[in-house]
């Protein structure tokens, strides 16, 4: 039932995913992949950050899911970015996700200065046939024109933190002319957008959430999901979004709402600041 993209690599990905941060214990992860898998989500989406991927893929052992009915994305912290030492991230995350290949990579922030040496090692690790796609997490502007004159390929994905509240219609337009699909992280905007009256309004005419109306308006732009809840109901609630539309000019009043609110730090002053100080 969920949409598929496909990606300017040529791999498939959905444009819904399960997101497990802050999701680390076994029996709660089991719990939490057995629902989302069962209502229709075939992307998880970790992070080394998050200290889960074995508990991951763990859950998607004892839930006896095949490696190659799912998709799973991981991502190369900070300290871990360089050339050799991404290889060896890949490596790690292999083993303990219990895979010999990953869907997607992304480097999570581009605040290292060896974040080309970082991006040359995610280019080898594909070509070595140990990720199928590979992209990046929180990059400017700057960084993608960076790669698009430096990079033998580019990244097929870029997620960032995307709401109503903090839209990036920029930035989302600038990845679509670069062939790169945008992933919104905190796609409900952590809180306050949950609350908006604007976005409620439409639900009631609907007949669905604010976080239904919320991911419904992603898709609808073209910009893929990774919601994350540790309640089953809202689990569920979040995959039940593909039998409503919104009109073009709901989807302008969700639009309207932008103020360019950021829960999370601004990739491009982290940018700045790591050329100030290295
Ligand atoms: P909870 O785990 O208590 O359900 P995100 O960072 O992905 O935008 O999500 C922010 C928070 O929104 C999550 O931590 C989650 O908290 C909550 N959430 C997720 N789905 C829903 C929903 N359908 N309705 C209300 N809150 C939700």
């Amino acid at each position: 039932i969920m949409d598929t993209f496909k990606l300017s690599d040529g791999n498939e990905i959905p444009m819904e995913g399960f997101g497990t941060y802050k999701i680390n214990e076994q029996s709660e992860m089991d719990a939490a992949i057995k629902m989302a898998y069962e209502v229709g989500y075939r992307l998880f989406d970790t992070a080394q950050f998050y200290g889960n991927e074995a508990v991951l893929g763990q859950a998607i052992k004892n839930n006896g899911i095949a490696r190659g009915d799912i998709f799973i994305t991981t991502k190369i912290p900070e300290p871990k970015q360089g050339y050799d030492s991404t290889l060896k991230a890949v490596d790690e995350s292999l083993q303990r996700l219990q895979t010999d290949y990953l869907d997607l990579v992304l480097v999570h922030w581009p605040i290292h200065s060896e974040f080309f040496n970082t991006w040359r090692a995610l280019e080898d690790a594909k070509a070595a046939g140990k990720i199928k796609s590979i992209g990046v997490s929180n990059y400017h502007r700057t960084h993608l024109e960076f790669l698009k004159t430096q990079a033998r390929e580019m990244p097929v994905v870029n997620q960032i933190e995307d709401h109503p509240y903090l839209s990036q219609p920029t930035m989302v337009d600038f990845n679509k002319q670069a062939g790169i699909l945008t992933q919104a992280w905190s796609p409900l905007g952590r809180g306050a957008v949950l609350k908006d009256p604007v976005i409620a309004k439409i639900g009631a005419a609907h007949n669905k959430s604010v976080a239904q109306v919320i991911l419904r308006w992603h898709l609808q732009r073209g910009v893929s999901i990774i919601p994350k809840s540790g309640k089953p109901e809202r689990v569920k609630q979040n995959a039940d979004i593909y039998d409503f539309t919104l009109s073009d000019e709901e989807m302008n009043m969700i639009n309207d709402l932008n103020k360019n609110q950021r829960t999370g730090d601004d990739p491009e002053l982290v940018y700045e600041l790591e050329h100030q100080y290295h």
